[in-house]
């Protein structure tokens, strides 16, 4: 695991942006898999920034998207469809066939979570970006899951729903479920970006990169990759 550390969110942003912006200028028809969150939004308007300065074009590029809930209409402010659209797709260049995110407003959950997982075999994700929860848990993989779960329908964290009720007007409305990909998915990206801001991330962090690769800390199976990036700034990096 290669650790980048930078002073703070600014710099965070503009090297994973970077990173990824020398990824598609390398190869335009590559496969990016994408996180939601706080942490990647200044990453994305690097993005942005890049394609309109008319450096770089997401026209070949494709995307598959790390997880969404369950429960929420596309259109809903929370949804990871929207998050995606105000934050990225609806800026640059990329073509709607050419970008995945897990559907789970409502009907069969599995077969979405099956179908889901059926692109993800045919795909190859060049790089897969990723977050990572305070309570270690990487897209909506939550401590526990098995390393080698592929797309699934999973419940939600106490901890990662209290996480993520600023978002919300109430803990009720945050869902409690999600579809996510699988530890076994992310781990067969050729290269995986994680990236941390925070002393809140501090303690993760630190398991992630000495801790025991164990299921109790989803983010130590990165340790298992072969081509694994972290960045993280100086607060997350307090504990290193
Ligand atoms: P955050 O979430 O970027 O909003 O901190 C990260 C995650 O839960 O993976």
């Amino acid at each position: 695991m290669k650790i980048i550390t930078v002073k703070n969110y600014q710099e965070l942003s503009s090297t994973a942006g970077q990173l990824i912006t020398d990824l598609i200028r390398r190869q335009p028809h590559c496969t990016l898999g994408l996180a939601t969150g706080s942490t990647p939004q200044g990453a994305y308007d690097y993005l942005v920034e890049r394609y309109r300065a008319g450096d770089i074009s997401f026209r070949e590029v494709q995307t598959f998207n790390l997880d969404e809930y369950c429960g929420l209409p596309r259109s809903h402010p929370q949804s990871y469809f929207r998050f995606m659209h105000d934050n990225l797709f609806r800026h640059v260049d990329i073509q709607p066939e050419n970008r995945h995110i897990p559907c789970a407003e409502n009907g069969d959950l599995q077969a979405q979570c099956d179908a889901y997982n059926a692109l993800l075999r045919a795909a190859t994700v060049d790089l897969q970006l990723l977050g990572i929860g305070s309570n270690g848990h990487i897209g909506f993989c939550e401590p526990g899951t098995p390393f080698d779960r592929e797309t699934f329908l999973t419940r939600l964290a106490d901890k990662t729903r209290q996480d993520n009720q600023r978002f919300f007007d109430s803990l009720d409305e945050v869902p409690t479920t999600a579809i996510t990909m699988g530890i076994k998915n992310i781990l067969q990206a050729k290269s995986i970006l994680l990236i941390a801001s925070g002393r809140g991330k501090a303690e993760c962090i630190s398991q992630m990169v000495n801790g025991p690769v164990t299921e109790a800390v989803p983010a130590s199976a990165l340790q298992l990759h072969p081509d694994a990036t972290v960045i993280v700034d100086e607060a997350a990096a307090a504990l290193l």
